[in-house]
């Protein structure tokens, strides 16, 4: 793996060998263990978009690896005035150890890793959100011990989590349903992907893809940079939310995520919300670890 572009290029085996070594890493951490496999590596991240979990966790983890990050808002880059992104990854290459990207268009991390001689990762882009998606999986197997055979239910719009979710649980075994509205299905390349898999299915109904599921996820109804589009999307999405109603069909020990930040009483009410918080914020910890393998496997494969 030289890169984490999007999970439609990990194999299974690159996925649950990152799991295990971000569990490993989470030991390690919470007992003390020093683990400085990054020991005078510099990360870059550069944000097109705003973030609180990934820009912090990026930047402990980097730190508890013994490296260092690199704050690059693109408002104070010149790739913000317009300088290509493929001189600015052959810059960057000369510097830095790996970089972080969190922008609109896919075709610009694939662009910088094409171009640049460093990993780069993916910290999301309007097609998918890889590095989020592996920290659920993380998640997942820690309540439920296992991840293969298990159901994966989403409702929503079907964007960049909509993607990765589909890759990462087909790919680790789980059977997966989506429910999303008409004109706000998957990407169509996720769609052909998905095609092969007979346990994935894609429906209109909330409740008929919840059923008997083991996880229920969300997120919320307009991303960043469609904000302009809140109102429309308000409409198309009214029904489309996690509440009891939706929890009365799924499992009785069903888990609960959001890859957050969360619009309580739109797509998932506070009450579920406040129910799950338990399952949502370990989610979010596990940010931190699995992040931290991922730049391990990237950036000192040797270990
Ligand atoms: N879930 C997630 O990526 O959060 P941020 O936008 O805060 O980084
Ligand atoms: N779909 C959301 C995910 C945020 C982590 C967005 O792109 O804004």
């Amino acid at each position: 793996m030289k890169h984490l572009l999007k999970l439609l290029d990990l194999s299974t085996d690159e996925i649950i060998d990152i799991l295990n070594l971000a569990d490993q890493l989470k030991y390690e951490q919470k007992h003390g263990i020093p683990h400085h496999h990054l020991k005078g590596m510099t990360l870059g991240m550069i944000f097109q978009k705003s973030s609180t979990r990934t820009r912090v966790s990026f930047e402990t983890g980097m730190y508890q690896l013994g490296g260092q990050a690199l704050f690059l808002s693109s408002r104070d880059l010149q790739i913000g005035r317009g300088e290509p992104v493929q001189d600015t990854a052959r810059v960057l290459s000369r510097y830095l150890s790996g970089i972080m990207i969190r922008t609109f268009e896919q075709s610009e991390v694939e662009n910088l890793a094409e171009y640049g001689s460093i990993p780069i990762i993916n910290g999301l882009t309007d097609f998918c959100h890889p590095c989020q998606v592996l920290a659920d999986l993380q998640t997942i197997r820690e309540y439920k011990n296992k991840l293969d055979g298990l159901k994966f239910c989403y409702i929503g719009d079907g964007n960049n989590m909509a993607n990765s979710l589909t890759v990462g649980c087909l790919k680790v075994g789980m059977s997966v349903s989506l429910a999303c509205p008409e004109g706000y299905h998957p990407d169509p390349q996720i769609l052909e992907f998905a095609k092969a898999y007979d346990n994935f299915k894609l429906v209109a109904d909330p409740k008929e893809a919840a059923a008997d599921a083991d996880v229920l996820y969300t997120d919320v109804w307009a991303s960043m940079g469609q904000e302009g589009e809140a109102e429309k999307r308000k409409i198309a999405f009214k029904g489309y939310q996690i509440n009891d109603d939706v929890m009365s069909v799924a499992k009785s020990d069903t888990m609960v995520l959001h890859c957050l930040p969360a619009h309580r009483e739109e797509e998932i009410t506070a009450k579920v919300f406040e129910q799950h918080a338990a399952d949502i914020f370990d989610e979010a910890e596990n940010r931190l670890h699995a992040q931290k393998a991922v730049m391990v496997r990237l950036m000192a494969p040797e270990k």
